[in-house]
Parts: C-alpha cells; structure tokens; sequence
C-alpha cells in the first residue's frame, strides 16, 4: 500500500508556527543546508504543492466557508499532495522541506476555530494512516510579535491573517500542546530571537538527525 513507507529512503522535514512566526527564510536556508548534504531537495507546501492544490488553496485563503468545509478541502488538497508529490519524492530518497502539513489543521481548524479532535483525527486517519514527518519545527512566537511582522510585510492580508490575536492564542496553544504530545518529532524553536539564532537552532538540529 502506497502510504506504508516505513522502507522509504527520503526524509520529510516540515515548518509550522502562527501566521508571522517567520518559517520562510528558515526554509530556505534548511532547503541550503540539505542541498549542500547532497540530498536531492524538494521544498513545497500546503495547502497548495500541486496544480490542484494552488486552486484550492486559492478558495481556502480567500473565500469564506464553514469550519469544517475548510478542514475537509485542507485534507482534499493534502492527499493529492501526498500521492503527486511527497510519496513519489520520498520513495525516491529526496529531502522533502513541506511548508505546514497536518499539525497546522490541527493548530488551525481544531485549536484556533474549534473542529473537533475526532473529527480532524477521522480526517488524518483517512488521509494518512501511517506517515507522519520525520521531524517538525515548530516556530513558536507571541501572537502580538507575530502581529507587527505581518503588519511590516504585507499589504494584503488573506482569510487568516486578518484573524485576531484571540484565535492566534489558540491556535499557538495547540501546536504546544502537539508539541508537547509528539515524543520528540516536533521541535519548538523559540522565535521570538534574532533570525540568526533562530536559524543556528534549525541548522543543528538538522546536522544532529541527518548529516
Ligand atoms: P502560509 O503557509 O502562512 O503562507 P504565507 O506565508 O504565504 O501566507 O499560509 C497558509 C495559511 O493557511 C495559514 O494562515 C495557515 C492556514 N492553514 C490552515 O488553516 N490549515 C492547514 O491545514 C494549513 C496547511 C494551513
């Protein structure tokens, strides 16, 4: 079956933290990192990384929807993604940097609008059963330092971006308490430092698991 890829040789590396919590450039220099390894890299996100998935992410980001019409399209776009994209590059041994997965359903629609636990537990069932990432990290930022970045960066905002500060509480809430739950696959970086340091952290974190 194409999801039990306990025997897969590449490595699936995500990033996940509040809106403005800065995963971006992290990425980019983890993405430097793995290349200089010699690992084949292959950096994509969600919800998004294939043709399908930009559409949907395109609705999810702008249109307004019920909660769980958003959760379910989060978990549509994701297993296209899993069967175009991330299983193919596993299986072939690549380095597979993902942009959020999962954990950002669950930050997101469980946490910061309230799904319920089954019902996102249902939907990872039926979606992924097995593969969970190799190792997380999880850029942790107050919410009003998060705020002041977006707000420094952007002009427009999406659907999420323009939430209030009480639902990047919660979401930032839950990613903890998964953290917390995870046994070791997600890694809190504090974010809150200066991106050097932040980087540092994820740099050797990287060199300890898979250099
Ligand atoms: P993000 O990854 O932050 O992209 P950018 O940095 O370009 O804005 O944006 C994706 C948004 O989608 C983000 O606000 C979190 C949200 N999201 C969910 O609510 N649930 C999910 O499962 C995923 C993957 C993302």
């Amino acid at each position: 079956m194409s999801q039990h890829l306990s025997n897969r040789s590449g490595r699936f590396i995500t990033f996940e933290g509040i809106d403005g919590a800065g995963k971006s450039s992290q990425i980019e220099a983890a993405a430097d990192w793995a290349k200089s390894a010699g690992w084949e890299v292959v950096r994509t996100r969600e919800p998004g990384g294939t043709p399908l998935g930009e559409k949907l992410r395109e609705l999810l980001l702008h249109e307004p929807m019920h909660l769980e019409t958003e959760a379910l399209l989060m978990f549509a776009a994701r297993r296209e993604h899993l069967a175009e994209v991330i299983e193919p590059a596993l299986a072939r041994g690549a380095f597979v940097l993902c942009d959020r997965f999962s954990d950002a359903t669950y930050a997101y629609q469980h946490g910061g609008r309230g799904l319920s636990e089954a019902k996102f537990k249902a939907l990872e069932h039926w979606v992924h059963p097995v593969l969970q990432p190799d190792l997380t990290f999880l850029f942790d930022v107050a919410p009003e330092v998060a705020a002041a970045r977006l707000a420094a960066g952007r002009d427009k905002a999406d659907k999420f971006e323009r939430e209030q500060a009480d639902f990047f509480k919660k979401v930032r809430g839950a990613y903890l308490m998964r953290a917390a739950a995870s046994h070791g696959r997600i890694v809190v970086v504090d974010a809150g430092s200066p991106i050097e340091s932040v980087c540092e952290a994820v740099l050797n974190c990287l060199r300890e698991r898979f250099a």
